[in-house]
């Protein structure tokens, strides 16, 4: 198994749930794109096991947290989001992906779907922050390592009632913020993609977005630090079922990606920072991924041309 043949998986995603872009249908977006996904797993030659997938299996009819997927052969771990950034689908806005990341088996975090504290920040400010630091702290550490004034880090935020404190503090520092309405793996992976203009992605978010957003940051040097955060008991119970023996423990890159070879995989369905989205014409489609492996180093942007009908076309240079 070639691990670049993964990007087929997330290609096939993104082209199922880009039929659905701007037409107000979240869940009909995210369910065409786990069929394909779905799908294009199980024709692989993977012994596959959905560690981060779309809820567990009494939730999600397909994907689920412990699924296995593939027709036989390498055994691998699995963290999969067909559709991040669901509401961005429907609604046609920018940063929508479907991600996928493999790693051998037991080589990513199995995290409940429940929330997660989240710090994210490129390669040349890594080894300086920590998510027990106060903001304050953090963003004078990376605007030293990036070696700019504070008021030139850009700070990414999910804009939620609940990140109203983090929201002031991160204005008191003089830093800027982009609020976004969704999609924080996205913009995890941006701090470390010179050119974005973004420095440090902070708040709360989903668990199993971290570790993606983790898988991601660990092919790219970056650093992602997190800290489960159960909305009730309920959800403390399925972590312990999952093994975390202290839910409050801060967890660190290599508790969140065990293995040292991994690879990430994600799909643009809208337009994005990272990515460009899905266009269609006609009787093709062209997609744009960013397939990244942590042991061979390399990160890869691959455009590809679908044909779509049974008729030829023809190919334009972009
Ligand atoms: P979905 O694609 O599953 O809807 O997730 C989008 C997202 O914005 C994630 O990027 C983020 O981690 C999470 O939702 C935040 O959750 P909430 O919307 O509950 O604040």
């Amino acid at each position: 198994m070639d691990t670049l043949d993964f990007v087929k998986v997330t290609e096939a995603a993104a082209l199922a749930a880009s039929r659905w872009m701007g037409r107000g249908e979240r869940e009909k977006a995210d369910a065409a794109a786990v069929e394909k996904m779905r799908e294009t797993l199980n024709a692989m030659d993977i012994r596959g096991r959905v560690v981060i997938g779309e809820g567990e299996r009494d939730e999600a009819p397909m994907l689920y947290i412990g699924e296995e997927v593939g027709r036989g052969g390498i055994e691998v771990d699995l963290a999969v989001d067909p559709v991040e950034g669901t509401n961005l689908v429907a609604n046609g806005l920018p940063n929508s992906i479907a991600v996928l990341a493999v790693a051998a088996k037991g080589g990513l975090l199995n995290a409940p779907d429940t929330y997660m504290d989240k710090l994210a920040v490129g390669p040349k400010a890594a080894e300086y922050v920590h998510i027990d630091a106060t903001v304050a702290e953090n963003l004078e550490l990376v605007a030293n390592a990036l070696e700019r004034p504070i008021g030139d880090i850009t700070v990414v935020i999910l804009d939620r009632p609940r990140h109203k404190k983090l929201i002031e503090d991160v204005r008191a520092t003089g830093a800027k913020i982009k609020l976004i309405s969704d999609g924080d793996v996205d913009a995890a992976i941006a701090t470390a993609i010179d050119g974005t203009g973004i420095h440090v992605a902070m708040g709360t978010g989903g668990a199993p977005e971290g570790v993606l957003a983790a898988a991601a940051l660990r092919c790219l040097g970056g650093n992602f630090m997190g800290r489960l955060k159960p909305r009730n008991e309920d959800e403390i119970k399925r972590a312990m079922a999952m093994g975390f023996e202290d839910v409050n423990k801060v967890l660190l890159m290599e508790d969140l990606v065990k293995s040292d070879d991994i690879t990430f995989v994600a799909t643009g369905i809208t337009d994005g920072d990272l990515v460009r989205g899905v266009r269609f014409f006609g009787n093709g489609a062209r997609t744009h991924s960013i397939i990244m492996n942590s042991r061979s180093a390399t990160v890869r942007f691959v455009e590809t041309v679908h044909r779509l009908r049974a008729e030829p076309f023809r190919v334009r240079q972009h």
